[in-house]
């Protein structure tokens, strides 16, 4: 909402889906696990159990398929055109709280994920490359800042790394 904010209507996107979409776009992760059901992905778990959660509170089918679409494109790790401003904007926002929670996901990457620091230290990078990549381009001189924090903080754990 914070990028909603301060980007406008710059690309015509409709609150009515983006709002709803960005609060469950990781709901797939609750309903299957990190990895989603049988391993199929979160995004994908996710893009089909909002469907009875939205129909069960009245969202008509329209708004739904919308909302479905934004979960399903947002991981960065898809190489993929995002279709909607709607799609954009959570991926974006997404990729925009990684960078600014990268203390937070290197505890994740260890204490919840039971990754050593090293590994820890290269899901970080890859992470950091796939948020950049998918950033929309209008957002980009608002988030800049913080991806460049994102990357000197990576350098410090890195540099706590090779200290031993
Ligand atoms: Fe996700």
């Amino acid at each position: 909402m914070r990028l909603h904010a301060q980007l406008g209507d710059k690309l015509g996107g409709d609150i009515h889906i983006i709002r709803p979409g960005a609060v469950s776009h990781d709901i797939g992760s609750i309903l299957g696990g990190r990895g989603g059901s049988n391993g199929e992905g979160h995004h994908v778990t996710g893009a089909r159990g909002i469907v009875p959660i939205l129909e069960s509170i009245g969202y008509p089918l329209l708004d739904i398929v919308q909302i479905q679409y934004c979960i399903l494109v947002h991981r960065g790790s898809l190489d993929i055109v995002r279709k909607t401003p709607e799609a954009r904007y959570i991926a974006t926002a997404d990729g925009w709280d990684h960078l600014c929670n990268m203390e937070e996901l290197w505890c994740v990457g260890q204490r919840d994920l039971g990754m050593s620091p090293e590994d820890t230290y290269k899901w970080l990078l890859r992470k950091l490359e796939n948020d950049r990549r998918k950033i929309m381009s209008e957002a980009w001189e608002i988030i800049s800042p913080d991806y460049e924090r994102a990357q000197q903080t990576l350098e410090r754990f890195c540099t706590s790394i090779e200290a031993g």
